[in-house]
């Protein structure tokens, strides 16, 4: 009996949250893993609980030559690549008292073209076997600006216009593209936030819609349905409504007053 063809996905962002539970969720179909992330140690942690399914492939997506050369070893030591969830991403919330460049700088190049370089990474394979899908993590804070997320909001807006732009020449070449847009996951990244967090999902659960949403293709994965729904409408009001609602549903313009 000829055993199942061998399945290969790459998840950057793999090493905690929703890239190390999504690698466990791929690992537990049968799927080889390739998690990459910077933080050696938590890739192996990830790795260890799915031993000879996931594989560490440590990484800094900044870094436009170690991403090619890191897809490379991922096909030559794992097989071809069929899925590649680009999902590394650094989210700090932005006041007027800590405005500074810098930080804008540093999410353009870890959320944005840290995704483009894993692109131009796996372009050359995919293109030449006609197959392949790609999932860009952005963020519902992609669809709107969104109070403090100065910084982060425009990464994500810029990923979700990349992946709309992009779908027409990759869909031609046989190449699927998704969007994942999750609203809040309790993962580290959101550990820290000291306000309400709506619809907040644990990130077995965002692992899992995400899972789905890869396996029925769909262009745009987006999580927890009500309140991307929620979102949605907000991003058709027209100025003169939006900024009152968005202000009263964070708190923001009550916590201006006061400072
Ligand atoms: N949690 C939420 O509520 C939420 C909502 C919407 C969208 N998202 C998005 O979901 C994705 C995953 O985030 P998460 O919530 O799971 O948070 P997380 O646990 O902090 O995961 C972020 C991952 O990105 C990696 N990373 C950061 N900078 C990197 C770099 N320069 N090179 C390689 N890897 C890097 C981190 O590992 P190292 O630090 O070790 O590199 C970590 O593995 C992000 O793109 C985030 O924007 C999250």
């Amino acid at each position: 009996m000829n055993a199942a063809p061998k399945r290969v996905a790459w998840i950057t962002g793999g090493g905690s949250g929703i890239g190390r539970a999504l690698a466990l969720r791929l690992a537990r179909e049968g799927w080889m893993v390739a998690v990459s992330a910077r933080r050696t140690e938590l890739l192996q942690e990830t790795a260890g609980l799915a031993k000879d399914l996931i594989h560490a492939f440590p990484l800094d997506v900044t870094d436009t030559a170690a991403v090619r050369v890191t897809a490379e070893r991922i096909e030559s030591q794992l097989g071809p690549l069929q899925l590649a969830v680009l999902n590394a991403g650094i989210g700090e919330f932005v006041k007027l008292d800590n405005f500074h460049a810098a930080t804008f700088a540093a999410h353009m190049q870890v959320n944005y073209l840290g995704v483009v370089n894993g692109i131009e990474a796996l372009l050359p394979a995919l293109r030449r076997r006609h197959s392949g899908h790609i999932v860009i993590v952005a963020s519902i804070a992609g669809y709107r600006g969104v109070p403090r997320a100065a910084a982060y909001g425009p990464t994500k807006a810029a990923l979700i216009n990349l992946a709309e732009s992009l779908r027409f020449d990759l869909e031609r070449e046989g190449i699927r593209i998704s969007i994942c847009n999750p609203g809040f996951v309790d993962t580290p990244m959101t550990a820290g936030n000291r306000f309400p967090m709506p619809f907040l999902m644990n990130a077995e659960d965002a692992a899992e819609t995400l899972y789905r949403g890869i396996m029925q293709q769909k262009f745009e994965i987006a999580f927890p349905r009500r309140f991307v729904w929620l979102l949605k409408l907000f991003r058709c009001l027209p100025y003169a409504l939006y900024f009152p609602i968005m202000g009263k549903f964070t708190g923001i313009n009550r916590r201006h007053r006061h400072g």
